[in-house]
């Protein structure tokens, strides 16, 4: 997962490369002004109280945690550091069998952009708890309120759960707080990238209802006729299925909220 997409030609310096939007344009206005709130206004505004606290069996005793949403400026750094370690141990191997590499310090300026938002989970204390150092840190999404070809969309640059808490459904959990962030909010859908090798993310990611992006890139048909996937895949997630604002219908078809 990354900054892979057509979201490329959007410089992460804040210069856009795209051409420029009509200032009035409400789409534009409605990324503006949501990237423009406070950090307690967002909190109040799109957060919904009810999925940051939880608890779920943990090596077979229940364990509390927590979400907390971060703008970039507001990220402390030592929890910055641990989001940046975490995504290199789990990704950067990734990133180095694509053409673009791995890159820390790209990366970091990426992390450190004005508009990008974090949802941090962490143990919260007095149960079984096994992050490093007791420090809590357990995992992370790296989001953005953009525009995309258009659409006004929350776009997920990155996801990662320390490997001791996978599959506990706490991936699942911050997806569910970012998706309904992005509801709130008001935007079109949901979107993500997901490297071709990550076939277990790929499957975790469309069993929550995400399919191929119309702006994904397309597999390459060799001369051979040989079909060579691209090394990376768009993913989104449409939250209205038309202009009344009536919701998607996928929601009926998800487990719900059992991972309490
Ligand atoms: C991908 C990732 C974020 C998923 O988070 P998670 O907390 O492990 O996933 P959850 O427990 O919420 O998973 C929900 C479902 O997906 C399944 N799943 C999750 N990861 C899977 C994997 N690698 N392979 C197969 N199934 C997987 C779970 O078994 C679960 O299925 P269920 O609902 O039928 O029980 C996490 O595994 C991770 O951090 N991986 C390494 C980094 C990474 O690949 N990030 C994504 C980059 S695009």
């Amino acid at each position: 997962m990354s900054s892979l997409s057509s979201h490329d030609s959007v410089s992460l310096d804040g210069t856009s490369k795209t051409p420029h939007k009509d200032p009035t344009d409400s789409s534009t206005n409605l990324i503006v002004q949501t990237n423009s709130l406070s950090l307690d206004d967002l909190k109040s505004r799109f957060l919904d109280s009810s999925l940051l606290t939880f608890a779920t069996k943990t090596s077979g005793t229940m364990q509390s945690y927590n979400i907390e949403l971060f703008k970039s400026s507001s990220l402390p750094s030592e929890v910055f550091d641990n989001c940046f370690d975490l995504l290199e141990a789990n990704m950067s191997a990734a990133y180095k069998a694509t053409s673009r590499g791995w890159n820390p310090r790209k990366k970091k300026e990426e992390m450190k952009h004005p508009a990008m938002r974090y949802l941090v989970l962490t143990t919260i204390p007095g149960g079984n708890d096994k992050t490093v150092g007791g420090a809590g840190f357990v995992g992370f999404l790296e989001f953005m309120i953009t525009e995309e070809e258009g659409s006004d969309v929350i776009y997920t640059y990155e996801l990662d759960i320390l490997p001791a808490y996978q599959k506990l459904g706490l991936g699942k959990r911050l997806l569910d707080v970012a998706e309904e962030f992005g509801r709130r909010v008001g935007v079109e859908k949901a979107m993500l990238t997901v490297f071709d090798s990550n076939k277990g993310a790929r499957r975790f990611y469309e069993r929550e209802g995400y399919d191929l992006d119309e702006i994904s890139p397309d597999p390459k048909v060799l001369r051979n006729g040989t079909i060579k996937p691209s090394t990376y895949h768009i993913l989104s997630k449409a939250f209205w299925t038309d202009e009344s604002g009536e919701e998607d219908g996928d929601e009926s078809e998800d487990e719900g909220e059992d991972d309490d």
